[in-house]
């Protein structure tokens, strides 16, 4: 029997956005299973990415290839305002053709890294809906929790899917222990 020929895995960097990324974001956004995975919107325009790059109180991660830099995936966070200042959700995705290679692991490990470190959050919260094996795997091993389940969370192909909350604290460092969070 010939051998299943190895999987082409794509070298990727972390880095911030570009503008030159927003055709690459598009193509990921307008993919089937991300699509199918998040609430990114179908035909959605290129216009609307460009848009999103812009958002305020958000931060983009992008894992681009080594090979030509091209964008592959992204992660961004929202934080919120006032009291929700130390908070952020998380989104995220891989383009289809890149998926289960490790890389939104990367995405994520740096974002959780920045986010506790540099944009000082206590929390960092995403929805994941109930029928994604994968992508509740991934988060529950970089140490998301479980929280609850949003039911009819969102629509897709005409179905109101339920979602798992999940969301991951800061370790509480010695001062914080002494401090309280
Ligand atoms: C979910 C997603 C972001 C994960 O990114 P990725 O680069 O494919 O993830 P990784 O390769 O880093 O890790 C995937 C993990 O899920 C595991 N996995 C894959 N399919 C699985 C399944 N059906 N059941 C359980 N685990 C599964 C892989 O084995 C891997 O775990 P491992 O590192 O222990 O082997 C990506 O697949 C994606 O964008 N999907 C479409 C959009 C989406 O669902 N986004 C998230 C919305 S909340």
């Amino acid at each position: 029997m010939a051998r299943r020929a190895a999987r082409r895995t794509t070298e990727v960097i972390i880095r911030g956005v570009k503008r030159s990324d927003v055709p690459a974001l598009h193509e990921i956004m307008s993919s089937p299973n991300v699509i199918w995975g998040t609430t990114a919107m179908p035909c959605t325009s290129e216009l609307a990415v460009e848009h999103a790059l812009t958002a305020e109180n958000r931060h983009w991660f992008i894992a681009a290839s080594r090979n030509d830099d091209r964008s592959v995936g992204y992660l961004f966070l929202d934080w919120g305002q006032g009291r929700w200042r130390r908070i952020a959700s998380l989104v995220m995705a891989v383009h289809d053709n890149s998926a289960g290679q490790g890389i939104g692991r990367k995405l994520l490990e740096t974002a959780i890294h920045v986010g506790f470190q540099y944009l000082d959050l206590q929390r960092i919260e995403l929805e994941v809906y109930v029928d994604n094996p994968s992508a509740m795997h991934l988060y529950q091993k970089v140490g998301f929790v479980h929280e609850g389940t949003k039911r009819r969370n969102a629509i897709r192909e005409g179905i109101h899917v339920d979602g798992h909350m999940m969301a991951i604290l800061k370790p509480l460092d010695e001062q914080s222990k002494r401090r309280g969070p």
